[in-house]
């Protein structure tokens, strides 16, 4: 008998490999709530640019499959492209959530987030959870996947998981391997400007443009390009009114190989 027969409650956690301490505090915390936690590893193209990097993407699935073993991980859903994308990728059907995709990441991403929302509704559609942990680092993708989820009443409780930092603040990713042992000396400077946004608003300062120009320019005086920060309404992801209770302030920056993101919220 199959563990959905026996009435098992079944959590989820989709990745895309190159699995770190991060994405283990997913797993557990999908341990917590459920009978039987499943992962996948898929690096979805789908959700890559052209110029991304799809290709050089890290691939390391026989260190993936012994951490999850190590953490007690019961499946690990590891499909291929022919699986997933049977009919190629131009005509594959595609899952659009109308709000939240154009902004922010998806302003330097077009097309990121329609992959997303796409391989999600699949993965949830062949794995058939009743909860999936996102963590909540990639803020825009966890509002856009449970808003897709709201809008097509998908029975899956979404559940956000907190951000698992390094000791420095730099906010754990695959990603940061493309850092130069340089940039990695400085790349908690997004998460420093983010908090210093943060405290600024706390201490009353709502000139969000100023706030974020000047976050912008302690990324740049240590060497990174800002993409962007922006203090956001927590929900809307719009730039916040000034008498929002609900803030988050987002940002991203490029390294010489590598775009960051983080985000830090006020309450
Ligand atoms: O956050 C990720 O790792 C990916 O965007 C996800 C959710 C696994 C979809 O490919």
């Amino acid at each position: 008998m199959t563990a959905r027969q026996q009435g098992k409650r079944i959590g989820f956690v989709p990745t895309l490999g190159n699995l770190h301490e991060a994405h283990i505090e997913l797993i557990k915390r999908a341990q917590q709530t459920n009978d039987v936690v499943v992962c996948s590893i898929f690096v979805n193209r789908l959700q890559f640019g052209l110029n991304e990097d799809w290709d050089k993407y890290p691939r390391t699935f026989e260190a993936d499959s012994a951490k999850l073993r190590e953490v007690g991980c019961d499946y690990l859903f590891h499909p291929d492209d022919s699986e997933m994308y049977p009919n190629g990728l131009d005509t594959q059907t595609r899952v659009i959530c109308s709000t939240m995709t154009d902004m922010l990441c998806g302003a330097s991403r077009p097309g990121h987030f329609e992959g997303v929302t796409t391989i999600v509704s699949k993965l949830f559609n062949i794995v058939q959870p009743d909860e999936s942990v996102f963590g909540i680092k990639d803020y825009q993708q966890l509002a856009v996947i449970r808003r897709m989820s709201e809008d097509l009443c998908i029975p899956v409780d979404i559940i956000a998981a907190p951000i698992h930092r390094e000791p420095d603040g730099l906010a754990m990713s695959s990603r940061n391997s493309y850092l130069t042992a340089e940039e990695r000396t400085k790349a908690n400077q997004l998460n420093k400007s983010l908090n210093w946004v943060v405290e600024q608003v706390k201490l009353g300062d709502r000139d969000f443009v100023a706030l974020e120009k000047e976050a912008n320019r302690q990324i740049e005086a240590v060497g990174f390009k800002p993409d962007y920060i922006t203090v956001c309404n927590s929900k809307t992801l719009e730039m916040a009114a000034v008498d929002d209770k609900h803030i988050t302030v987002l940002g991203a920056m490029y390294a010489t190989a590598a775009r960051l993101i983080d985000n830090v919220s006020l309450n």
